[in-house]
């Protein structure tokens, strides 16, 4: 069935029912496995081990992100592992909806290029590390298919397709190992933590039986990760926390994702923490963006308006929505609301307060940013609600770290 609708035997109204039969009833394990050798098999396979059996890396290493506000840890996180001398081949794709995209966030740099050969791919990786661009079209076509059609079909939102749909793109790029970050909350598709350890679980023996090591962390999306939500914003703060500073939950997520990819790379006593601290990730940050033609000491640009929006009573910031702040941001520009659109490199919200945070009434929560400010009256629209703050904070809802589960 995979087969024939890749070559357009099968046709899309055939293959939309069938979506919406595995929507509605799952899959089970042989099932899940045997769908997605077969989207693995619609298209090329990479193969990284030259490196490796060269000496010039010691092993591969690969984080995905299930999507969400704000998450811009690919950024520091590929030049981190790097530093270890595990070659990280990440390819990445653009925002559509109210995540971003990781390759948007990066071509606010001037001069950096998202498309590389599969050669150019393999240099980079050799002499610097770490890749960040856009995956070729030859990595499971079948997938690029299925996702337009669940897009336009109210499929996507099922554990056996999303699952399949990631892991059939990861196992066939060619990785020893792999991280998954699957999100929780307002802005990810899981809402729940069941749904979300079930959809990891999924993930991780798909992975774990295609013979990549793969784990899997159940990380916190109710409220956006940092203080910056958009494009050039992003990585300015991504810049910050290679630099040794930035904002707690960033770092901490960045050495968490770290720790793992470099536990399954062999090197289990790595501290990424102290290559933040120290520069060396920086070192090769600026490689990696030099490489693909950016300049990484160019100023970033800078959006042209910008309004605030503040606190309406005194008190303690309780909740600050993942979701309504992605689709504030997207609606000021960030984001896309079809695949041709260009986005604004400016665009997005900077935080002023997270959740736990004291407030007073009038202080600056958000700032909205943008090229074009007739964008500014749906982005208040889409914050209606999006920040809750009460007189104290509530008893029953401890500080919690953004890492919340672990699965192998
Ligand atoms: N990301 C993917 O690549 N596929 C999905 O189905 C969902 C998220």
């Amino acid at each position: 069935m995979v087969d024939a609708y890749t070559r357009g035997v099968v046709a899309e109204e055939q293959m939309s029912a069938l979506a919406m039969a595995i929507f509605l009833r799952g899959m089970d394990r042989d099932e899940i496995a045997g769908w997605t050798r077969a989207m693995i098999a619609s298209g090329e396979r990479m193969d990284f081990s030259q490196l490796v059996r060269s000496g010039a890396r010691s092993a591969t290493s690969d984080k995905h992100s299930t999507g969400g506000v704000g998450d811009k840890i690919t950024l520091p996180l590929a030049p981190l592992v790097a530093v270890y001398g595990v070659a990280v081949p990440q390819l990445s794709g653009r925002g559509l909806g109210h995540t971003g995209g990781t390759l948007d966030k990066l071509e606010s740099i001037p001069g950096w290029r998202a498309a590389l050969t599969n050669a150019e791919m393999m240099d980079q990786l050799r002499d610097v590390g770490a890749v960040i661009c856009a995956a070729g079209s030859g990595l499971a076509p079948a997938d690029k298919k299925l996702y337009a059609l669940r897009d336009v079909t109210g499929t996507v939102e099922s554990i056996p397709l999303i699952a399949s749909s990631i892991m059939s793109k990861k196992i066939a790029e060619g990785t020893q190992s792999l991280v998954l970050d699957v999100k929780v909350g307002s802005g990810a598709f899981m809402k729940d933590l069941a749904s979300a350890h079930e959809l990891a679980r999924t993930m991780v023996d798909l992975g774990t039986d295609a013979g990549v090591t793969t784990t899997a962390l159940l990380t916190d999306m109710s409220t956006p990760l940092g203080l910056a939500v958009g494009n050039a914003v992003e990585v300015q703060e991504s810049v910050d926390v290679l630099a040794g500073g930035g904002p707690a939950d960033v770092v901490e997520l960045t050495v968490a994702l770290a720790a793992e990819m470099l536990a399954a790379s062999g090197i289990p006593d790595a501290d990424p923490a102290e290559a933040l601290r120290d520069g060396r990730a920086m070192d090769v940050w600026r490689a990696m963006i030099s490489a693909q033609g950016g300049d990484p000491g160019a100023p970033l640009p800078q959006a042209r308006e910008s309004e605030t929006v503040t606190a309406e009573a005194d008190g303690v910031l309780t909740e600050l929505d993942a979701y309504k702040v992605g689709l504030a941001s997207w609606r000021l520009g960030a984001g896309r609301a079809r695949r041709e659109d260009p986005v604004q490199a400016g665009a997005g919200i900077l935080l002023h307060a997270k959740p736990g945070d004291a407030v007073r009434a009038g202080q600056p929560l958000l700032t909205l940013r943008t090229d074009t400010p007739e964008r500014f009256a749906r982005a208040r629209e889409a914050l209606e609600g999006a920040a809750v703050v009460l007189p104290s904070a509530p008893e029953d809802r401890p500080a919690r770290g953004v890492v919340l589960e672990t699965v192998r």
